[in-house]
């Protein structure tokens, strides 16, 4: 695997058919699923690692943020990436005046808790497109709004870009991988798997349901309650339109389930749709 840590450098390889798996590092089973499929279908396939300061607020954890160069090089190696892009954030940004927002769908669940993620995301995102300029980029479901966010970018800018958005990887007990896991105490991280099953079971639920309002009110209501009691403080448990991410209490197969939750100082998300044969 080849490190390239200047745009200069990476543009004057010219790369064909390229893939790309935009990361923030701490490589795990999430991001090496997205590299192995990049694999499958492209030519040449780049990984970018760099841990964007511009989505972190300023009481969230950028310093602190796990890294772990090496040990990511050496995963990348061994899934056959050909070439890791590693810039500085001066190389990133340097002085920057202009920013990317995806205006509505930035501001509401993950972007009402974390003010300006989304603007970061979609600049960098935006930025290591023009860099890396792939026909074919890959992304993670289990951070659902942020595809949702990208996939409305893509469009609205006409970028010539082919997404994928790919299931979520879990840990046996349904923990959806995540780098920060690693913030869980032990007892947190028996607690944690609570969050996928209140979305599974609420799904089980749901489908079987004949569409009425009461009833999803009830389903979700039930699900936070669950959560409540295992130690969670739940910031949002709910029924939304996988399109434009409106709360929805009518079931259709754009009916998706998204939830975040803090254990200790941890914020887990994660989501499922409601029906297999939704459409992302
Ligand atoms: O999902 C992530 O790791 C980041 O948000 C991304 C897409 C690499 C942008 O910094």
């Amino acid at each position: 695997v080849k490190v390239v840590r200047t745009i200069r450098a990476l543009r004057e390889m010219n790369l064909p058919d390229v893939g790309f798996v935009p990361t923030m590092g701490a490589l795990h089973e999430g991001h090496l699923s997205l590299m192995r499929r990049a694999r499958e279908l492209t030519g040449s396939v780049v990984v970018s690692i760099f841990v964007n300061p511009t989505q972190f607020g300023p009481r969230e954890d950028f310093s602190a943020y796990p890294r772990d160069e090496e040990k990511d090089l050496d995963l990348a190696r061994e899934i056959g990436v050909d070439v890791v892009f590693a810039p500085t954030s001066e190389e990133m940004y340097g002085p920057t005046s202009t920013w990317v927002e995806v205006e509505g769908l930035s501001d509401i669940w993950e972007g009402a808790s974390r003010p300006g993620h989304f603007r970061g995301v979609a600049t960098v995102v935006s930025k290591l497109f023009n860099i890396v300029k792939p026909g074919k980029a890959f992304f993670g479901l289990k951070d659902f709004q942020q595809c949702v966010v990208i996939r409305r970018m893509v469009e609205d800018l006409k970028m010539d870009v082919e997404l994928h958005f790919e299931p979520t990887v879990r840990e046996h007990d349904g923990l959806a991988m995540s780098s920060r896991n690693v913030y869980l105490s032990p007892e947190e991280r028996r607690a944690a798997p609570t969050l996928c099953a209140a979305l599974n079971d609420a799904a089980t639920v749901l489908q079987s349901a004949v569409s009425e309002a009461s009833l999803v009110e009830d389903v979700l209501g039930k699900s936070r309650q669950a959560l409540v009691f295992r130690g969670f403080d739940v910031d949002y448990f709910e029924l939304v339109d996988a399109r434009t991410l409106e709360v929805v209490r009518a079931l259709s197969v754009d009916a998706w389930l998204i939830a975040a939750a803090r254990l200790g100082r941890t914020r887990l998300i994660d989501n499922r749709a409601v029906f297999d044969n939704s459409f992302f």
